[in-house]
């Protein structure tokens, strides 16, 4: 067996849910050097594998049979491509908000409205992470994987990676095929500054500052901690559905019954409406069955409140569809990747 697999591992500390689930075999990497020899054992070969950053945007419904691959890999590096544009490449490892408070340090803009979303730099293309009017496609320029099946490094441009909404390739066709290893941004020192998403004003009015990259960044770390759950201190992934899309007609037909029903522009055929409000309104915000409950202050988190297994989480997850479902007609999809 290679030196860095550990048999039968605790993944609790490894989950922002903070569920109990078992790996049969499991192993931290600090370079590729370690990821190839890992990925040539006989524990790698013979089973199923899944690849782990911070654990933020999981569920774990059972015990994973097969091997837990733990991406620790560090490093973060700038090059100058123009006067004032930069492209920024840190390793898959890296956490997300220490690569902000990077750029914040190194005065270069783009992911300030992104800061403090948890987990590695590597998970971030997955579901194209977005926040406050900004979403990872809007800065980056290209990732390095390696290939399971080949053990060759591939390079992925934007077209490549089919980003949407929560979405991307490697959620896809990609799925389960590769193991990405850094990522590279494009960032600036002429500021875009996007104080679109409404809360951002008014909260810089609040904290009386100036619209500028870390003022920004202050402000949203205030709004996200005075509005979601601090894992640390109570289990959960974040929003665990997507804000589904409706049709504009379905929208003027819900309005009826429901005129404050949030409205955010698709396109000329369909509006993104908002999730938390359809849990809200079936009657199912602070909702709790046993550990496992809709969260108190924004019914898009499901949380566990100490000793939840990972299939009552599940199961709340499918009362919360079928509510929906039958009080507004529209089907939530999940964004947490479910194991
Ligand atoms: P993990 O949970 O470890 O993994 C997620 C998926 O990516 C898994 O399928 C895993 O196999 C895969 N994966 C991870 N790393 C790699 C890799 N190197 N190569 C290949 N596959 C990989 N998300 C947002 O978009 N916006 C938000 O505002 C936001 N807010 C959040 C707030 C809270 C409190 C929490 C707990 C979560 C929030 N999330 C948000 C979700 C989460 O932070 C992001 O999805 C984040 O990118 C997950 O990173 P991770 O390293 O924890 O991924
Ligand atoms: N709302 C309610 N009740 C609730 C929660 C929300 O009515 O309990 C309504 C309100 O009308 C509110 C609207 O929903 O104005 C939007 O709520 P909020 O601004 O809190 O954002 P969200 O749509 O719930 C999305 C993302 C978050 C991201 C924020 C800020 C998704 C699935 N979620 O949440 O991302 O941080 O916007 O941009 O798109 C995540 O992906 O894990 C995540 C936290």
């Amino acid at each position: 067996m290679v030196s860095h697999i550990i048999k039968n591992k605790s993944l609790k500390q490894f989950n922002t849910f903070g569920i109990e689930a078992k790996a049969d075999f499991f192993a931290d990497f600090n370079n590729t050097q370690d990821l190839l020899e890992i990925i040539s054992s006989n524990e790698f070969k013979e089973n199923k594998n899944l690849i782990l950053g911070g654990g933020s945007n999981i569920l774990f419904t059972k015990d994973f049979n097969g091997i837990v691959l733990h991406n620790l890999t560090k490093g973060i590096r700038k090059e100058q491509v123009s006067k004032t544009e930069y492209h920024v490449t840190a390793a898959a490892g890296e956490v997300w908000h220490e690569l902000v408070l990077y750029a914040l340090a190194n005065n270069l803009g783009g992911i300030e409205n992104l800061s403090l979303i948890p987990g590695y730099v590597g998970a971030s293309p997955m579901q194209n992470i977005g926040a406050y009017g900004v979403e990872i496609k809007d800065v980056f320029v290209c990732l390095k994987a390696l290939e399971i099946s080949t053990g060759e490094i591939k390079i992925f441009n934007k077209e490549q990676c089919h980003f949407g909404y929560r979405e991307s390739f490697f959620k896809r066709a990609g799925k389960g095929k590769y193991i990405i290893l850094e990522v590279t941004f494009q960032l600036s020192t002429e500021h875009r500054i996007n104080t679109s998403y409404g809360a951002i004003e008014a909260e810089l009015k609040k904290m009386n500052l100036e619209p500028s990259i870390s003022h920004i960044s202050k402000a949203v770390c205030a709004i996200r901690q005075s509005k979601l759950p601090d894992p640390r201190a109570i289990g959960n992934a974040g929003s665990f559905f997507k804000n589904p899309s409706i049709s504009i007609e379905q929208y003027h037909q819900l309005k009826i019954n429901f005129p404050d029903l949030p409205a955010y522009p698709v396109d000329e055929h369909y509006i993104k409406t908002a999730a938390g409000y359809l849990i809200e309104k079936c009657g199912l915000k602070g909702y709790r069955n046993g550990d496992a409950g809709v969260h108190a202050m924004q019914a898009l988190v499901l949380v566990n409140y100490g000793h939840a297994k990972g299939n009552q989480i599940y199961d709340l997850s499918c009362l919360v569809i079928e509510k929906v479902k039958a009080t507004f007609g529209i089907e939530l999809e999940r964004e947490v990747n479910i194991i």
